[in-house]
């Protein structure tokens, strides 16, 4: 087992994509980190908090149950046991997440559900602070960066298939901004972590991103038997292990 694998790195890089891939070849859980932040934004949303009311979005994060769960080959995400897979990629939620992402307050409370989520299984870790504070002590890490051109263009495809109507020149100023913000923000900016790996998506593309980690995990650690992410329980069977979120 390689333990816990950190893959951090900016927006539409390729690196959940990665992540999600890693997870699978290793048979690893996969924690998207990004997705409980969205999650969280969605309920706040839907709640009617106000976004300047810190303590009030970290205490709707701390009484939130999170539930990430692979489903025929699809990450779905649960909040308090309800599906919202599909509208946390939503454009109001991807305009506020970063505004409630920001809050020192509100990270304080994720760290603790993220880290906890990750003591169950074998983990791939996705986000912009697994390596350097989440779990800075995770023997593996990797960087995953790609020129913005490329990624507002992987971007800007995805709207195109949800059927927002943006312009290239829009999403790859959003990319912009987004990166300016991600590495330039007060608590927790995206940073490569010590000891972690970049790999660029530009010239290699996903797949080969993929194939350089898994060199890495093996070379690093030869001989590590693969993990084996628990298959996805019902909710009464985790009602009688007496188990919350996974
Ligand atoms: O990776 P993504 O686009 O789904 O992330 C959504 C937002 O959450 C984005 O604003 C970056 C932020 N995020 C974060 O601050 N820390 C993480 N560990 C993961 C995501």
């Amino acid at each position: 087992m390689y333990g816990i694998v950190t893959i951090d790195g900016p927006a539409g890089s390729g690196k959940s994509t990665a992540a999600r891939l890693l997870a699978r070849r290793l048979g690893y859980c996969y924690l998207d980190t990004g997705a409980m932040y969205r999650a969280a934004t969605l309920k706040a949303l839907r709640r009617g908090v106000d976004f300047a009311d810190e303590e009030s979005l970290a205490a709707l994060v701390r009484t939130t149950e999170f539930r990430l769960e692979e489903r025929a080959e699809q990450i779905r995400i649960f909040v308090d046991g309800a599906e919202v897979t599909d509208e946390i990629r939503s454009r109001e939620v991807t305009s506020k997440v970063y505004i409630f992402a920001e809050l020192r307050r509100v990270r304080e409370e994720m760290v603790p559900k993220q880290r906890a989520l990750a003591r169950k299984a074998a983990t791939v870790a996705d986000g912009r602070d697994m390596g350097t504070v989440v779990f800075p002590d995770a023997p593996h890490k990797f960087f995953v960066d790609g020129c913005a051109e490329v990624r507002a263009r992987r971007r800007h495809r995805e709207h195109l298939e949800r059927g927002d109507k943006l312009s290239y020149e829009q999403v790859l100023e959003e990319v912009r901004v987004r990166d300016e913000r991600d590495r330039n923000r007060k608590v927790s900016p995206l940073r490569i972590a010590d000891g972690a790996q970049v790999l660029d998506t530009t010239d290699l593309g996903v797949e080969g991103v993929v194939d350089r980690m898994l060199e890495s995990l093996r070379k690093a650690a030869p001989g590590a038997a693969s993990g084996a992410c628990p298959p996805a329980k019902s909710p009464a069977e985790r009602e009688e292990n007496g188990e919350g979120a996974r």
